[in-house]
């Protein structure tokens, strides 16, 4: 582990990945344990939020107590299976602005190729989480914070389910800047930039598609 690199080992994420591995996870259960371990993951990627205080009156006395400090944090979605993450960490944090990049591999030159892009306003004063569950090739999360970047971000998290050594590399040569947490990374890519042993396509598993 290091500054780059978080990966969340915690027994419950570990126990929950492998049963969302399995071939045999229906789709109700592969979105029911995504859900869970996005709960736990965003805990994590949610750690170091910055704090300050606030007075209130509890029903005893006035107190200064602990509140999130600054602009509502930004958690982008990175279409269409970011969304499977992105719900679990909204639950976390319901009054976060949300934005989504929709972005499709091609399958010839596995290259990202940008279809859709709203993000919130004011990024340069947010903390912006990127989420998309397969950090694998790493092109299309590299492209995602490119566009975050281009868009005023500079306080950039990016947080996954399963990281390949590849894009672990390609992230952090393109964008030192940005820390990666996931639940784990895998041995490596396949021939057609799939994780293995991974999970399979992670939109498919968690909608149902083939
Ligand atoms: N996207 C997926 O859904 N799975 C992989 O293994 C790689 C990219």
């Amino acid at each position: 582990m290091d500054n780059h690199l978080t990966v969340v080992s915690h027994p419950l994420v570990q126990h929950k990945l492998t049963l969302m591995r399995r071939r045999e996870a229906s789709t109700a259960e592969f979105r029911r344990l995504l859900r869970e371990v996005s709960l736990l993951i965003g805990y994590e990627v949610t750690r170091n939020l910055a704090m300050t205080t606030v007075k209130i009156d509890t029903p005893m006395m006035p107190m200064d107590a602990p509140i999130l400090d600054g602009k509502k944090l930004a958690l982008i979605s990175i279409l269409r299976a970011g969304n499977g993450l992105l719900d679990g960490v909204l639950e976390l944090v319901p009054a976060a602005r949300v934005g989504f990049i929709g972005l499709y591999r091609d399958p010839e030159t596995l290259k990202p190729v940008q279809y859709y892009a709203k993000v919130p306003d004011a990024l340069e004063d947010r903390l912006t989480i990127a989420v998309d569950p397969m950090l694998a090739t790493g092109n299309s999360s590299v492209a995602a914070i490119d566009l975050l970047k281009a868009k005023g971000a500079k306080n950039i998290r990016f947080l996954c389910l399963l990281a390949s050594p590849e894009g672990i590399a390609v992230m952090k040569a393109a964008h030192p800047d940005v820390p990666i947490i996931t639940a784990a990374v895998d041995d490596r890519l396949d021939d057609h930039g799939y994780i293995v042993p991974g999970l399979g396509d992670a939109g498919d598993r968690m909608f149902g598609t083939k």
